[in-house]
């Protein structure tokens, strides 16, 4: 029976319930907030420079804290909304989030629960004054045994848990239309928000990445800083049908990791933001906890791959809460050629006719 266009996330969410009869719904419950906290957002992205006031009123509505405050950023307001929209709900021990430095504790005069909330509350900010889609991200893991028992504070330690541990994971994109995509382990199904009910309905069931693509995503303006690797890899596509890998491939590039991912779970495509030497510093752009590991839970569940070029990213047992770590996700086919070219020794790369002096990346 074809359910696309009938289901609500709130049916979905409660039909995968099903498969576990000891589940208490405290996943659903907090996924729901969480979906509730992308309307929000997506309301105050949509009203753009018309918005300020508005945006600022809604922000303060109810939350003592920041009344009286001049207005701020969106990517802080967003911030806001998130931690809003889930702190009193019993379900988490804690947050994180790129817009703050430490864990958030749950107040005290809340309950506390078992999951911990990371999330990216506004990705692609960067793109908001030239009104190009911007997204949430959002990983779910559960909070460690003693931290429920005891409903103790968290600390950074209790977040740095492999990407593989997640329970759920998803994104909102603010694009034409607002979608959620997310997986609680088991596919992954993306829900467009219909504005006349304010709900999010099922409207692709079971997304599959197609493991082969002709399509690639890279901030090409980085190339003299990559690795010999990925310089391999994006001058064998910039080749094209001549060249070793015998087909043209297109490119995009649209600085918001959001959608590109979502157009790589549409229609297949590879992104990389790869590890490259433009600032020892910074072993990556893209950070770990709340940008590659969710999406690259998503990723996984539909079939493609998710790497740091050199191992699979949701086997990395992160550092630090802000780590920074470089990402190459999509269609399975290319991200373990990309992977392959990690591995092979670097001499043999250097030889390789694509870096003789015709190659486009050379320095
Ligand atoms: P954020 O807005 O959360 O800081 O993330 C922006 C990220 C990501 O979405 C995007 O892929 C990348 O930054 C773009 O980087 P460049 O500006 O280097 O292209
Ligand atoms: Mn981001
Ligand atoms: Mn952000």
């Amino acid at each position: 029976m074809p359910l696309t266009g009938r289901w609500t996330l709130t049916r979905y969410l409660i039909e995968e319930r099903r498969r576990y009869p000891q589940a208490s719904g405290e996943l659903n419950a907090l996924i729901l907030d969480i979906s509730l906290a992308c309307k929000a957002i997506a309301r105050i992205v949509a009203t753009g420079a018309l918005g300020d006031a508005v945006a600022g009123l809604e922000v303060r509505a109810g939350d003592t804290n920041v009344q009286g405050e001049v207005q701020k950023p969106l990517d802080v307001m967003s911030n806001e909304i998130f931690i809003r929209m889930n702190e009193w709900n019993g379900h988490l021990a804690g947050m994180a989030s790129e817009e703050m430095d430490e864990p958030k504790q749950i107040p005290q005069n809340y309950q506390r629960g078992k999951y911990l909330l990371v999330f990216d509350p506004l990705d692609g900010s960067s793109n908001i004054d030239v009104n190009v889609s911007v997204g949430s991200i959002f990983s779910i893991l559960r909070a460690p045994a003693d931290v429920v028992a005891s409903g103790r504070d968290v600390t950074e330690a209790d977040f740095l848990q492999p990407g593989a541990t997640q329970v759920a994971a998803g994104y909102a994109i603010y694009g034409p239309v607002t979608m959620i995509v997310l997986s609680v382990g088991n596919g992954v199904a993306g829900f467009t928000l219909n504005p006349n009910l304010g709900e999010f309905v099922l409207t692709h069931e079971n997304i599959r990445v197609p493991r082969e693509t002709h399509e690639f995503a890279i901030n090409t303006s980085n190339s003299r800083f990559w690795e010999p690797p990925v310089k391999r890899y994006v001058d064998e596509c910039l080749a094209g049908k001549a060249g070793p890998r015998g087909k043209d491939f297109n490119m995009r590039w649209i600085a918001s990791m959001v959608a590109e991912a979502h157009r790589i779970l549409m229609r297949g495509g590879v992104f990389m933001y790869p590890r490259d030497t433009k600032d020892p510093a910074k072993p990556g752009r893209l950070r770990l906890l709340y940008e590659t590991n969710p999406i690259g839970f998503i990723v996984e569940q539909a079939g493609g791959r998710c790497s740091t070029g050199r191992q699979p990213m949701l086997g990395v047992k992160p550092s630090s809460l802000h780590q920074r770590i470089g990402v190459v996700f999509g269609s399975a086919a290319e991200v373990e050629r990309i992977e392959r070219y990690h591995h092979e020794p670097i001499e043999e790369l250097d030889e390789a006719p694509l870096f003789a002096p015709r190659s486009l990346f050379r320095d």
